[in-house]
């Protein structure tokens, strides 16, 4: 069976330990008890993962295309953090006690790999906590600790086994920019070999390298610049061919992947900023003129916590603010606030009041309320974004679509996927037409994709799916 791998940098983290409490609930088929009555696991939020519901297809993706079960992923990763899982999901109250009680015990017996960290990067509040991380040789340069990265990949890829694709998801905390800037995917490879620690290289970019010459995939869900132009061209693949001139800094980190892979962010649009992009669009639907979006979230968990430290809180507002820019809505007063308030936990609420200018002028406003955990909203982005590499990488998808395609997923869409509409339906028209263009169409498709999933199920054989795509074929 082939198995998507998902490595998370901050496993530790509420994402990282909602994310694997949610695969072994899933894989073990578990129910619990909540307030409202029985629960029992589903992938609830997942695109990749759900059905097409009502009769015009509508959303959901599985079994109109072959993609990969999260209940068959391997999800580990690394956090500074040495808090056993288990009981990091149980402090973290993001999920039901009876089904942390359920899960506590295996998930405290996974390994969390030690964390490359860099204490002037993310806040003071998170420096206690940081025992678990890397030190002595594996510290020592730049190139040290990507080359510690690299093997932790390929041990855990081989302990695992783990025969299909693997994704490294930063679901670290936020970080402070970075102030390295390179032209190219050769001067950023060059700084990474030569220097003793002197370009300001942010640990996210150490793991997005690191991915890219282990031939993983990327996924930038923090809201620091660790992609760039040059970040890109080391993961195209292109640049990563086999046999590269001798002059090309590739070569001094053989041997290395050539194969596909893809960088992609920033920042996952989770709940506050998804919702906003598509209420201006359809604001912008109905004719009218959007004027004031006033806009505030708080909430008290350990990322916000993270924020109150005004270097990564700057990272965080810039992703924030800079969502309606391509719509070029001329006079739109656009205001974001967020407050730490420890009591609240990981259950975000956020205000939104939106003013518009409808007929003769005359005022529109709504206003929006929401509450969700920040972790429930966000863990289905990292799992789509992880099914879906690994579904562009077997299907032969170029960067650019895969970007396009998955830019719904990120509050700053990168590479690409820059500048696109931010609207968010418009962004789920995308993710549409590159499946039926790069993909095949629904209807062309539909009979391999079922052969390809009774394959992939163990239902058929290898012979028996030649000959049904033979019969298909007629
Ligand atoms: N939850 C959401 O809705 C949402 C939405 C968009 C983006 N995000 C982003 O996702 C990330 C994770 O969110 P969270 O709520 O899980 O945060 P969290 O604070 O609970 O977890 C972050 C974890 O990262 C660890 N960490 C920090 N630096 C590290 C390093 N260099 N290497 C390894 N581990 C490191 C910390 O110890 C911590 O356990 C944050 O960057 C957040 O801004 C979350």
């Amino acid at each position: 069976m082939v198995s998507v791998g998902i490595l998370t940098v901050g496993i530790g983290g509420n994402n990282g330990v909602t994310l694997l409490a949610g695969q072994i609930a899933n894989r073990r088929n578990l129910s619990w008890e909540t307030l409202s009555g029985p629960m029992s696991a589903n992938w609830y939020g997942c695109l990749t993962q759900i059905p097409p519901r009502g009769i015009h297809g509508g959303v959901g993706f599985q079994g109109r295309y072959d993609l990969a079960s999260a209940n068959d992923c391997v999800v580990g990763g690394w956090d500074i953090r040495p808090t056993k899982l288990g009981k990091a999901l149980y402090d973290c109250r993001v999920l039901e006690y009876d089904l942390v009680r359920q899960v506590r015990e295996e998930m405290d017996g996974v390994e969390i790999m030690e964390g490359v960290w860099d204490p002037s990067f993310i806040g003071e509040s998170q420096y206690e906590t940081a025992t678990n991380v890397v030190s002595g040789d594996d510290n020592a340069s730049t190139r040290a600790r990507v080359e510690r990265i690299r093997r932790d990949i390929r041990t855990w890829k081989e302990k695992h086994n783990v025969d299909g694709h693997i994704t490294v998801i930063w679901s670290a905390s936020v970080e402070r920019p970075s102030e390295a800037e390179y032209e190219s995917a050769d001067e950023l490879l060059n700084a990474i070999h030569d220097n003793g620690n002197n370009d300001d290289i942010s640990p996210s970019m150490c793991y997005a390298v690191a991915a890219a010459l282990e031939g993983c995939s990327f996924v930038n869900g923090g809201s620091q610049n660790t992609l760039s132009p040059a970040m890109s061209a080391l993961f195209d693949q292109s640049y990563r061919q086999p046999n590269v001139q001798p002059e090309c800094a590739l070569q001094k980190f053989a041997p290395y992947s050539s194969g596909r892979a893809f960088c992609l962010g920033t920042d996952y649009k989770a709940g506050q900023t998804k919702f906003k992009t598509a209420a201006v669009e359809y604001l912008r639907a109905l004719g009218l003129t959007p004027r004031v979006i006033a806009s505030s979230n708080h909430l008290g968990n350990n990322d916000m916590l993270n924020l109150t430290t005004k270097k990564t809180l700057n990272a965080k507002m810039r992703v924030k603010s800079d969502i309606f820019g391509p719509w070029q809505e001329e006079n739109l007063d656009h205001k974001v606030m967020v407050m730490y308030t420890e009591m609240i936990g990981d259950e975000k609420r956020d205000y939104v009041e939106y003013t518009s200018l409808g007929f003769l002028g005359s005022p529109h406003t709504m206003v929006t309320y929401t509450r969700c955990m920040d972790s429930i909203l966000c863990v289905p982005l990292m799992v789509d974004a992880a099914i879906w590499c690994d579904f562009f990488v077997n299907n032969n998808v170029s960067a650019k679509d895969a970007a396009r395609a998955t830019a719904y997923l990120f509050k700053v869409p990168e590479g690409a996927a820059k500048g696109v509409d931010p609207g968010f339906f418009h962004q789920m028209r995308q993710l549409e037409d590159v499946l039926e263009r790069a993909c095949g169409g629904k209807d062309n498709k539909e009979g391999d994709d079922l052969i390809a999933l009774g394959l992939r199920k163990g239902i058929i054989s290898e012979e028996q799916a030649t000959k049904l795509r033979e019969l298909a074929s007629k």
